[in-house]
């Protein structure tokens, strides 16, 4: 794993923004995976920008969404498919026709799991899978207890989920309590991940997640068994690490890093 921390929440942002920017241009059909949220919303708005401004073009490329609320369409304002919609997708040349979330609709939730995965293999996998982390640690919507190896699957959500995403709906009783979720298993095969976290309340679960034991407990601990795993961090979120030093180390001289010291 490798983290960079980044003076301020924006070229945190874009930090992210490059890299997966700079993959989609080196493989133009390449498989994203998409995470939604708060944290997202800015590295959404800097990828259309790039598209605006930089022709990065995502006319090739394909997505899969970590998670879905059940229960929600497509027309509901607080589905992730309208959330990835008006957050990205309606911002660049994206065919929506290659974008993919778990079906909230879904009639036979046990089978939802295993289509979605297969839709997956049948794209080859995913390139690089993006994440957020939750309050409680989880990405995707993998709460507490969430095997390692997990697939797709329905998840209940935990209280401090419903907390978090609650103030998000219109009625915040409308909050399903189960959502759709990739496993962490799951996760775990994308080729490359990348986490983003920002602001002080993420700092003491970042730590956690990066620095402390693997456990399933906290599900984003399971980047640690990922051989490509990139956590980039605010400096409000970093400000809990305790091996900055090593890591700011790393960011300033390997080679590999030298174009993105300005962003
Ligand atoms: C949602 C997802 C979640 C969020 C996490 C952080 O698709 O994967 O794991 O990334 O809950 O959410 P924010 O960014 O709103 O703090």
């Amino acid at each position: 794993m490798e983290v960079v921390i980044r003076p301020t929440t924006q070229s945190a942002v874009n930090l992210t923004a490059q890299l997966i920017a700079d993959a989609l241009r080196a493989k133009p059909d390449m498989v994203l995976g998409l995470a939604t949220g708060r944290t997202m919303e800015a590295v959404y708005a800097r990828l259309a920008e790039m598209y605006r401004k930089e022709n990065l073009d995502f006319s090739l490329a394909r997505s899969f969404n970590l998670d879905e609320y059940i229960g929600l369409g497509p027309e509901n304002k607080n589905s992730y498919r309208y959330y990835m919609n008006t957050q990205l997708f309606d911002h660049i040349n994206i065919d929506k026709r290659n974008t993919h979330l778990p079906d909230g609709l879904a009639e036979d939730v046990e089978a939802e799991g295993p289509r979605y995965e297969a839709e997956i293999d049948g794209a080859g996998g995913i390139d690089i899978q993006l994440l957020g982390i939750g309050r409680d640690g989880h990405i995707g919507f993998n709460e507490p207890l969430s095997s390692l190896s997990s697939r797709t699957r329905a998840k209940s959500l935990t209280p401090e989920t419903y907390e978090q995403n609650a103030p998000l709906f219109d009625k915040p009783e409308d909050m399903p309590m189960r959502a759709f979720t990739m496993g962490v298993g799951t996760i775990l095969d994308a080729r490359r991940l990348i986490l983003l976290a920002t602001g002080a309340e993420k700092a003491d679960i970042l730590a956690q997640a990066v620095e402390g034991p693997v456990t399933s407990m906290i599900s984003s601990t399971a980047l640690q068994l990922h051989p490509n795993a990139i956590v980039i961090v605010d400096e409000e979120a970093g400000a809990k690490l305790t091996g900055r030093k090593y890591y700011d180390w790393i960011f300033a001289h390997e080679p590999k890093w030298a174009a993105y010291q300005n962003i």
